[in-house]
């Protein structure tokens, strides 16, 4: 995050004495690149490397599903029954070697800590609200939220109510789009949304508790648990610019124009090799002559996957709330017949959803082949003569 944030107590400088009741406190600096990108410094009451015990090393299995043919797909996973807690009750859906798409319907909360060790993390909320708890201090977050947790935040779900999240996890980071920032970090005008749009933690609880806690900690392709003898939320204070943080959806201040925005307008994050999108409710095109919903597009050398949150999916025939598409490289598509027509004189759109687009293939999932509705790829051609009644989406 390029701003700084300080939380709790902390010492007039870095790397001097600070103590609790007498008792030397233990800093710990936590930080990027190497002591040179960002970092946090945070003052613990007990020693973070305490380790009781080494408990089970879980490897991550990931069954790939490769479809006979290559083509357009929709997954409707809105149905999908709740299982699992917040970590193991991810489920795959697609992936590469930058990023990890995920839906969660947990059915139950963590009983343990989790830290992933070497990757960033962005939970979209998309049903259900609670409280993020992570060594930074508490993150509340709520429907409709983006929370982004960057790799060593050790923390735990406390939610209110049932959840359904979208998950990306990424061996690379997850930051704000180059452009919408200066020489200094600061956000520009004219990017969608300011730093007041982005919220750290807001209340550090340290907790003061022996015991054995088991930390679960995502390395080396899997899930290495650690027993700890002593509370992770052992935190007074820290300071720096790398904690986790929420921005919500309704807060990102569409880019509209007189004809056509394509989708870099609507970039959220930038991740290593893949973008994050956010398409909100807005005005569409105001030009006379403009054609409101999109030109066709081949996207020669991206993948495009888009998650439908709610609002008007009709431009694409049995697309709903938790519908996937996912346009792969290689092929062109666009609005489905008769729509393009259609859409001339709109004026706004309604729809939310959320897209990744990668810079790489992403290979699929079994559990992907399990919502494939099997059909899409060929809904342009079955409709080809078909005058759509339905109603319209503006970005696909
Ligand atoms: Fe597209």
């Amino acid at each position: 995050m390029p701003f700084y944030q300080r939380l709790g107590e902390v010492p007039r400088k870095r790397h001097v004495q600070f103590r609790d009741n007498g008792t030397l406190l233990t800093e710990e600096v936590m930080g990027l690149e190497g002591f040179t990108g960002n970092e946090s410094i945070l003052y613990h009451l007990q020693s973070p490397c305490r380790v009781m015990e080494l408990g089970p090393f879980e490897p991550i299995e990931r069954r790939e599903w490769v479809p006979e043919a290559h083509g357009h797909r929709h997954f409707k996973t809105f149905d999908t029954a709740p299982a699992g807690d917040e970590i193991g009750g991810r489920r795959l859906l697609m992936w590469n070697d930058d990023v990890e798409i995920s839906l969660c319907r947990p059915s139950g909360s963590m009983e343990y800590f989790f830290r992933n060790g070497e990757g960033d993390e962005v939970v979209f909320v998309h049903e259900g609200s609670g409280t993020l708890e992570t060594i930074f201090g508490e993150l509340s977050y709520k429907e409709g939220d983006y929370v982004v947790i960057p790799r060593g935040t050790t923390y735990r779900f406390r939610p209110d109510g049932p959840q359904r999240y979208l998950v990306f996890e990424t061996p690379g980071l997850i930051e704000i789009p180059r452009r919408y920032r200066n020489q200094y970090g600061q956000i520009v005008e004219g990017a969608p949304y300011y730093h007041r749009d982005i919220h750290p933690p807001t209340e550090l609880h340290t907790v003061r508790e022996r015991g054995e806690f088991p930390v679960k900690v995502r390395v080396r392709g899997g899930y290495q648990t650690y027993i700890v003898d002593y509370h992770p939320f052992d935190v007074v204070g820290w300071d720096g610019y790398l904690f986790p943080w929420t921005f919500s959806i309704h807060d990102f201040e569409p880019i509209t124009g007189r004809i056509h925005q394509p989708p870099p307008s609507h970039q959220t994050f930038q991740g290593r090799n893949f973008v994050i999108c956010s398409f909100c409710p807005r005005k569409l095109d105001f030009d006379p002559m403009a054609v409101p919903i999109p030109y066709h597009h081949s996207n020669l050398q991206s993948e495009e996957m888009i998650y439908y949150v709610s609002g008007n999916f009709g431009s694409r025939k049995g697309v709903e709330v938790g519908s996937i598409t996912l346009h792969p490289s290689g092929l062109p598509h666009g609005p489905q017949p008769g729509l393009a027509e259609k859409s001339i004189g709109l004026h706004e759109t309604h729809e939310l959803a959320v897209m990744c687009d990668t810079f790489h293939p992403l290979k699929l999932s079994t559990f992907a082949q399990e919502l494939d509705d099997g059909k899409y790829w060929n809904s342009w051609y079955a409709n080809a003569d078909v005058e759509s009644d339905a109603g319209l989406t503006s970005h696909l």
